[in-house]
Order: C-alpha cells, then sequence, then structure tokens
C-alpha cells in the first residue's frame, strides 16, 4: 500500500455507523480519511452482532486503499496500534492481544474492531474502543472494560489522535521492517501463544496449541491431525 498521506478527519454528532460514513467517503476517492462520531444508533460488531454505543466512548472508522494481501498486516497492525496507544498511558496496564483482533485489559475486552470491505480497494477499519464505560457483554465469552474502570481519564477525541499517531508510525516501521517485524511484535503481546486453546469455527470447535500466525495473519494450530490453518474463527481458553 501507498505511504500514508495526513489523515482527513470527519467528525459526526451522530450516525448509523461510522463504517457506513466512511464507505459514503470512499466513493469520492483519493484520500485517508478518519470518521468519528459521539453517538451511534446501529453500531456494528462482528459476526452479525449490534456494538453497544455508550457515550464517551470511541467510535471511529478508518477509510483507505490497500490490497487483499496487505489485509494481515493491517489487521495485526490496527491492534497493535492499540494496545500500544492504551500501554501511552500506563506502562503497567496488563494489556494483551487476542487472534485474530481482540486488545484486552486485564483480561476483558477493551476495543473491537470490524473490518468491512468498501468500493474498489478501499477498506474500512472500524474501531470501538470503551473510553468511559464498558457494556454488559451477553453474546461474549468475556467481561467488558473501560479505560475508566483502570483510571486511565481521556477523552475519545485525544485517544484518536494518540492512535492516529501511533497506527501511521507503524504502518511506516511495516514499510521499512516487513512482516515479521509487525507478526513478532505482536504475538510477543498474545499470551496465549504456545498454549493449547480452542478454537470455535463456523460448525465445529477445534483443540490444538497455538504454534504462529502465517503471512495472510491466519492462526497456526498444531492438532493431534497436522497443522490446520484457521482463517476465521474464536478463540478460547480457560484461563
Ligand atoms: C467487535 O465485534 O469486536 C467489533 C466491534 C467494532 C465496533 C466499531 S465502533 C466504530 C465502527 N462502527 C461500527 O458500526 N462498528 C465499528
Amino acid at each position: 500500500m501507498d505511504k500514508i498521506q495526513p489523515w482527513e478527519l470527519f467528525c459526526f454528532d451522530e450516525v448509523t455507523s461510522t463504517n457506513d460514513k466512511a464507505k459514503e467517503l470512499c466513493r469520492e476517492g483519493g484520500h485517508f480519511y478518519v470518521v468519528s462520531a459521539r453517538k451511534q444508533t446501529k453500531g456494528r460488531g462482528r459476526r452479525g452482532h449490534h456494538w453497544i454505543s455508550q457515550e464517551g466512548n470511541l467510535f471511529c472508522s478508518l477509510a483507505f486503499e490497500f490490497s487483499l494481501q496487505d489485509l494481515g498486516a493491517i489487521v495485526l497492525l490496527t491492534s497493535l496500534s492499540l494496545l500500544q496507544t492504551i500501554t501511552s498511558y500506563d506502562q503497567n496496564a496488563e494489556v494483551t492481544l487476542k487472534w485474530p483482533n481482540d486488545v484486552l485489559l486485564n483480561k476483558a475486552k477493551i476495543s473491537g474492531i470490524l473490518i468491512e470491505k468498501a468500493e474498489q480497494d478501499y477498506w474500512i477499519i472500524g474501531i470501538g474502543v470503551n473510553i468511559k464505560q464498558a457494556p454488559e457483554l451477553t453474546d461474549c465469552t468475556y467481561k467488558a472494560t473501560s479505560l475508566m474502570d483502570h483510571e486511565i481519564d481521556t477523552s475519545a477525541p485525544i485517544f484518536l489522535q494518540k492512535f492516529l499517531h501511533t497506527f501511521t508510525k507503524n504502518i511506516d516501521m511495516w514499510h521499512t521492517a516487513g512482516f515479521a517485524s509487525v507478526k513478532n511484535s505482536w504475538l510477543s503481546h498474545a499470551p496465549d501463544l504456545g498454549r493449547t486453546i480452542k478454537v470455535r469455527l463456523e460448525n465445529q470447535n477445534v483443540e490444538g496449541v497455538f504454534t504462529d500466525i502465517d503471512n495472510n495473519g491466519f492462526l497456526l494450530l498444531k492438532t493431534n491431525t497436522g497443522v490446520i490453518t484457521i482463517t476465521a474463527g474464536e478463540i478460547f481458553t480457560d484461563r
């Protein structure tokens, strides 16, 4: 993908979903867009879930062009940049990464990432961060938390600025140092690496040791019958 140009920021009071607004902007072509909103009336999560959009939290979407072969790196870079933004507030915060793109603070969900395809080569990276409040999650394997719960008192706009700075720097790092350095940084924050995990696939669960991530960002799981590549799924652990 191209070197990142300055982000063009659009702030709204209320939208259905920032991903929808970002998709509309892509039709104009040619920019690195960021859409943020104070409220979302139809926030979307992964696997068709609703994303509860509480006041004071961050709802934003980045829109830019890249090819499908870069998707794996960009997914890893997004969650890694969220982790680094959180630790920039508190070096001692226990922030970890869970494949494919969850960021956990003290083992609870602090953010969500929803990637959607837009027109031509545009992709939308939708990001929600629990800044002030944590919703009660009924459809998730773990609890949610907020930065405020951990005495990190910031605002959505300030968090977004810091995140964009970190994300841009990390994209540059990927261009100069390559995918392996992105992957190794990501894996260094993934406590599941090397452990036996259960993964829920669409129609079944599989169990094995999380051995690596491949060049597409897919999870490599060593099972009794050999190493399998997991392209989509949800990890379960007993921790
Ligand atoms: C998940 O299920 O973990 C992903 C949640 C992604 C939520 C964000 S909030 C901003 C953007 N707009 C949406 O409708 N969803 C994403």
